[in-house]
């Protein structure tokens, strides 16, 4: 797991579009896991930028996103689908047929679950994941003691996560308790999975991911065993990990051996 820890939330999300970027640039048509809630967003607004100033484009991206909650339709202000519509998708140039979000309103959500798991695999399998991190350390809506190979299901949220949400509902608006998500064994299938985490609410989650052993308690901690993960902190969000420096020298290391390799 490499950690990179950078001074604000506006660096965690340059740092994670160029990570992006680079992506397009080896695979036009990458497949891309992609996250909702409020951690990603500003990453979003510099891929938006940039496929602007025409850096990158998403014209043959094919996206699948972590989950959804159930019960909403695709049409609720408060679904991932309408946010990731009106905070990405819209103002890009990804071809929106090519956009999937797990579906929450299914008839039969089981089936639903293994045609999402189909389509991914249909797809070649998901090249780069993004993932932000509960304060519990859930991933997707993987809540604690989530089996650690799990796959994309039907799962209750934990009420500390109804809490963390009731933000984005109304007073007296109907909050759904029970989401679909991808897995952490789809996550895991991921060939590079990049965590963002910011803010200093996350900061016990961030040090039961990184130095934590690996349980289902923080299902977070389970990219320990992923061979390509980077997680993206802020100060704030790292400031509970025992040495912080160490990542910083790494980084920093790393960034002078890409320089004089002509890489950086
Ligand atoms: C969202 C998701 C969740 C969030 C997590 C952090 O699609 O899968 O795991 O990444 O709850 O949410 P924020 O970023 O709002 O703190």
């Amino acid at each position: 797991m490499k950690v990179v820890i950078l001074d604000s939330p506006a660096e965690v999300a340059r740092y994670g579009a160029d990570i992006f970027q680079q992506q397009l640039k080896r695979k036009p048509d990458s497949v891309f896991g992609l996250a909702t809630g409020s951690t990603p967003v500003q990453l979003y607004r510099e891929l938006i930028e940039r496929n602007r100033a025409g850096d990158i484009s998403f014209g043959a991206v094919r996206s699948f996103n972590l989950d959804e909650y159930m019960d909403l339709p695709p049409t609720h202000p408060q679904s991932y689908r309408y946010f990731m519509n009106s905070e990405f998708f819209d103002h890009i140039d990804i071809d929106p047929a090519n956009t999937r979000v797990p579906p929450g309103d299914a008839p039969d959500p089981i089936a639903a679950c293994e045609a999402y798991e189909q389509a991914i695999g249909d797809a070649g399998g998901i090249d780069i994941q993004l993932l932000g991190i509960g304060r519990n350390g859930h991933i997707g809506f993987n809540e604690p003691t989530s089996c650690l190979t799990s796959r994309t299901r039907v799962k209750t949220l934990t009420r500390e996560t109804i809490a963390d949400n009731a933000r984005f509902f109304a007073e007296g608006e109907h909050q759904p308790h029970l989401s679909v998500t991808m897995g952490i064994g789809t996550i895991m299938e991921a060939r590079l999975v990049v965590l963002l985490a910011t803010g200093a609410s996350k900061a016990a989650a961030v040090k039961a991911m990184v130095e934590g052993p690996v349980s289902a308690w923080c299902p977070a901690s389970i990219l320990q065993m992923h061979p390509a993960a980077v997680v993206i902190a802020d100060e704030e969000a790292a400031s509970h990990l025992s040495d912080p420096g160490f990542f910083k020298h790494i980084e920093a290391e790393n960034q002078a051996m890409l320089a004089r390799l002509g890489r950086a």
